[in-house]
């Protein structure tokens, strides 16, 4: 394999631009050329790849965000945007990708080496969590912890005035972000998908929260199963109208800015490994972090497989909210 290219797909995540880097570094210590490719799918249709040199990489490993930038790509889920991708791949002498991405990216990166046996190795890349085969994805980290900044400060207010605060983060399908979070910053409780709402909850926390707390702090992922923080506050109220609960909702804040160093270090090992993956002649996988080890899964188990979120969190929750 002498030529690969590096793309980023999907939601970006904070770490994104320390992975490149490390593509980018790791194929010119192993004398292969490294093309980007911007706007991850859209781009590779449209032949907008540009080879990229060490200094290409240089100042990025601190900034949030993605110096390839991103997108989510209707047309390359037909089969006519996969052709004009592949001849644009073709005309550079691309023989291999490394797609920094989630579930998406990596069901589209197969199907292009199912169609035209262009090899690929996915590097784990969202807020979420949510991939399975890797401990954590790159951003997760950074994320969670702007979260808990967020929290910190709305602790301040909610003491002050002796408020309850629903705290909404994200995670459309899970609920790590929001479990993590709700464990550092000290919430009375966590709503996540992957659990289902006790019927009671309402009374179970705010007969609870009348006895003792004076204020309190409710993390919930967005895809919750009733629908997030803002209907779970309304039915609170109209519960009990005596309490006049505020939502507070992250959204994008989350996405943004500088990378943890963990962030860093795990996207710097990912993006290595995946280069070192490919000249292996590995395709169709994605790189993670087992147990501090690097791993190797299936793109086919990355993607069908549900990483579970941990019950043992969800116990400490209540043990430590007693
Ligand atoms: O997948 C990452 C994620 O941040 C989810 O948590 C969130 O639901 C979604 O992306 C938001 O996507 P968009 O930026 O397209 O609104």
């Amino acid at each position: 394999m002498k030529k690969i290219a590096v793309f980023t797909s999907g939601g970006d995540s904070p770490g994104m631009n320390a992975c490149i880097r490390a593509v980018v570094r790791a194929a010119i210590y192993h004398k292969i050329e490294v093309y980007g490719i911007r706007r991850g799918f859209e781009g590779m249709i449209e032949g907008d790849i540009e080879p990229m040199l060490t200094q290409s990489v240089a100042n990025i490993i601190q900034r949030g965000g993605t110096i390839l930038k991103t997108a989510r790509s209707k047309e390359f889920m037909t089969p006519a945007g996969r052709k004009k991708a592949y001849k644009n791949l073709q005309k550079h002498g691309i023989e291999g990708l490394v797609c920094i991405g989630g579930n998406g990216s990596f069901t589209g990166a197969l199907k292009l080496h199912e169609e035209y046996g262009i090899r690929c190795i996915g590097a784990p890349g969202t807020i979420d969590n949510d991939l399975y085969g890797t401990d954590f994805t790159i951003g997760f980290d950074t994320a969670v912890n702007t979260a808990l900044d967020a929290i910190d400060r709305i602790r301040d207010t909610a003491e002050s005035h002796n408020r309850t605060f629903f705290v909404e983060v994200m995670g459309r399908d899970a609920g790590f972000i929001a479990l993590q979070v709700g464990i550092a910053g000290g919430a009375e409780a966590v709503f996540v998908p992957e659990v289902e709402n006790h019927k009671d909850w309402i009374e179970q926390l705010f007969s609870k929260r009348k006895r003792k707390k004076s204020f309190s702090i409710i993390v919930v992922a967005e895809g919750e199963e009733e629908g997030g923080a803002m209907i779970l506050a309304q039915k609170v109220k109209e519960k009990y109208p005596e309490i006049d609960p505020r939502v507070t909702i992250l959204g994008h804040i989350q996405r943004g800015g500088t990378p943890s160093s963990f962030d860093r270090i795990l996207a710097s090992r990912m993006g290595v490994a995946a280069v070192e993956a490919l000249l292996k002649g590995e395709t169709n996988k994605a790189v993670g972090i087992v147990n501090n080890q690097e791993t190797l899964t299936p793109f086919e188990d990355a993607i069908s497989l549900k990483k579970d979120i941990s019950q043992n969190l969800m116990r400490l929750v209540k043990i430590l909210n007693v």
